[in-house]
This record gives structure tokens, sequence and C-alpha cells, in this order.
């Protein structure tokens, strides 16, 4: 294992930001990983776990250790008649277990194409897109614990997830880092095409059946359509959460914006589109200097290079700010700022 020291984090975070942490150290095993916490230099410093980087903005260099999860490797370990239950390495990009899945025809992460990071950050923030979240296929996952170095299984309920949330991002923040998934992957395939920017792709495409490979190519058509590349444009993805409101406020706004998209998510409560509330706002597409709003995606902040983080989060809090007070909504990033 090799520590760098004053090491630049650009290459490592989707945002391009160029900030630098006083120590970077890779692992590539559990046991890697369990030796290092046990060294001096490493127990005294503060801890970051970088996946693939793509769900944070740093505003500043990092005053401690960053600790990248190189830990690879994909197999079907368990299967039965229904379920094939696929282990991932907590290191391994994202996209490459869809594509495994799809490899070895198992189906429920289909819609999940193309989401950038890595397997280990998953579970996080449950991810979620068009339709589905981490969470409908979750069985287990690993991970050690940084203060005793101990091996923990967590299943789905220990997880709590949320939407957009887990306990890793509450009670257990920045205590435990992913060292591997287990997912329960379907042999008989359930599609959600419920979508609609989904049914009209596979309209497009022509496809009257479609399988877990064509909602697959759909989701990644309407992904590189919509979402910006963070290869060529630094990006984190949402950088706001969609807001949840009340639904006696969600009919008073209703009145004033018959347009205003919702999703019933209970009975007194409904999911408001953060993109639509910051378009409505004159953001879409506002460049400022080297950074902005994406123009195919409102809810997405870019990097055109060479922007601040702090800079960054100001457009984002100027954001917050013009939607509460139009809308008298609250916006929440996503994404981790540090
Ligand atoms: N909309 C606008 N203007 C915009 C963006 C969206 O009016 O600039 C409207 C759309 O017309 C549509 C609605 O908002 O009526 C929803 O838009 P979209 O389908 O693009 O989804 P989203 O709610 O904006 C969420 C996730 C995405 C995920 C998509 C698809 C969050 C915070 N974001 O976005 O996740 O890909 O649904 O399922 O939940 C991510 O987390 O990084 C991410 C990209």
């Amino acid at each position: 294992m090799k520590f760098e020291s004053d090491f630049s984090l650009k290459p490592y975070n989707t945002f391009g930001i160029d900030v630098k942490a006083k120590l970077f150290v890779r692992f590539d095993n559990v046991q890697e990983l369990q030796d290092l916490l046990q060294r001096p230099e490493v127990k005294e410093e503060q801890k970051l776990i970088l996946g693939g980087g793509s769900n944070v903005l740093f505003t500043k260099d990092y005053d401690g250790i960053v600790l990248q999860n190189g830990i690879k490797g994909m197999e079907v370990v368990q299967e039965d008649e229904k379920f094939a239950y696929v282990k991932a390495g907590g290191g391994e990009v994202w996209h490459n277990l869809v594509l495994f899945s799809l490899e070895h025809n198992l189906g429920g992460i289909e819609n999940l194409s193309l989401i950038p990071g890595t397997v280990g950050a998953a579970p996080l923030q449950n991810i979620g897109a068009y339709g589905v979240e981490l969470k409908d296929v979750f069985h287990q996952l690993e991970a050690v614990h940084l203060a005793t170095g101990e091996l923990h299984t967590f299943d789905a309920e220990a997880c709590r997830f949320g939407y957009r949330e887990s306990v890793f991002k509450h009670e257990a923040k920045g205590e435990y880092i992913v060292t591997a998934v287990i997912l329960r992957l379907h042999k008989q395939h359930q599609l959600n095409t419920s979508y609609g920017a989904i049914k009209t792709t596979l309209e497009e495409m022509q496809v009257q059946q479609p399988t877990i490979h064509d909602v697959s190519a759909a989701v990644c058509h309407i992904r590189r359509s919509k979402l910006p590349d963070p290869a060529q444009i630094g990006n984190a993805g949402s950088f706001f959460k969609n807001p949840e409101i009340p639904t006696l406020l969600y009919d008073v706004l209703k009145e004033q914006y018959p347009d205003m998209p919702a999703y019933p998510v209970s009975e007194a409560t409904v999911k408001v589109p953060a993109g639509w509330l910051i378009e409505q706002c004159g953001w879409k597409g506002k460049v400022v200097e080297n950074y902005g709003v994406h123009k195919n995606q409102a809810l997405v902040l870019v990097n055109y290079g060479g922007a601040k983080g702090e800079n960054v989060v100001k457009l984002a809090y100027d954001i917050i700010q013009s939607v509460q007070e139009k809308f008298g909504i609250t916006l929440h990033p996503e994404v981790n700022i540090l």
C-alpha cells in the first residue's frame, strides 16, 4: 500500500474540483483495510472514504486521510429457482455490475444503468432511477467498522433505507466502509417500464416485448440525452433531492401553477420534482463564469472547468433561496458538501 501526501483529488471527484488531501491511500481487500486501520498514522487522522467520488462537492482541501476502496470482484454466490445472489466488491464501478447482471440474464437493476459511482457507495444513498431503487433488490452488505476494524453484516432492515437515505447517512455516518454488496436478482424478470420516458423510448426503439437488455438500452439513451457525462462536464448528478411537501400546500400551489408535476408519497404528502421548481425560477442553463446549471436538467449543477467548490455552493444556496421565495418550498442538497 502506497501512502501519497498532498495528493490532488481532481481525478477522484466527478465534479472535477481541484483540492488536495493531506494523505491518500488505496486498499484492495478487506485484510489490507483492516491492517491500515491498525496503523497509528491512520488511527489519528480524520478519514474520508471515496468510492467513485460521484456524490461529493469539495469546498476545501481535505485535512485528513482519504481511503480509496479498490475492492473488486463480482460473482454469483448462491442461487435457487427464482433468484441469484450476486456479490460485488465495494470498489467495483456500479455500471459494471449492471453489465454483469445483463450478461448473466439476471433482472432487477437494468433501470439503474449508467448511474455513476461505485458499488460500495450505492447503498449509502439507496441509489434510484426510473421507478427502481437499490433497496428493491438489496440482500446484504458487508462493511468494516472503522473504529474496531471488525467486519459487520447489514441486512436491508439494518440499512434503514429511504429516499436517497440510509443509516450510513445518519446514525452510522462515517463509521463504516462498505466492502461488499450482495443483491438478490431475478431469474424471472419483472420489468418496470412504468416511467413515462422509458415507455416512450422503447416505442421509439420499436421494441414490442422488451427484455432487460432493451430496458437498460432505453435508460442509457435517456440518461445520455438528459444528464451530462462527468468525463466531459464536471457534475455529481442530481444536486438536490426532490422535496416532499404536504398535499395541502400542493393543492394551493396547483391553483397558481396548474402545470406543477407531483408524485404521491402518502395521503398527506407529495413529491415535487426539484428540477421543475428550479427551472420555473429561471435557473435552467444558467452559466456563471465556469460553472452553472445544466441546460437539459435543472437539478444538475455543473463545473465547466476550474470552478471552485465554494462558488458552486454559493450558486446552490442562491437557487435554494429563490425556490423558497417563489414557492415556499425548501430544497435540500443530495450531494455531500465537504
Ligand atoms: N423537470 C423540469 N425541468 C428540469 C428537470 C425536470 O421541468 O430541468 C420535470 C420533468 O419534466 C418531469 C419531472 O421534472 O416532469 C421529473 O424529471 P426527471 O424524470 O428528469 O426526474 P427527476 O425527478 O428530475 C429523479 C432523480 C434522478 C433520476 C431520475 C429518473 C432525484 C433527486 N433525482 O430526477 O437521479 O435519474 O429521477 O428516475 O431523485 C441522481 O440522483 O443523481 C439522479 C440523476
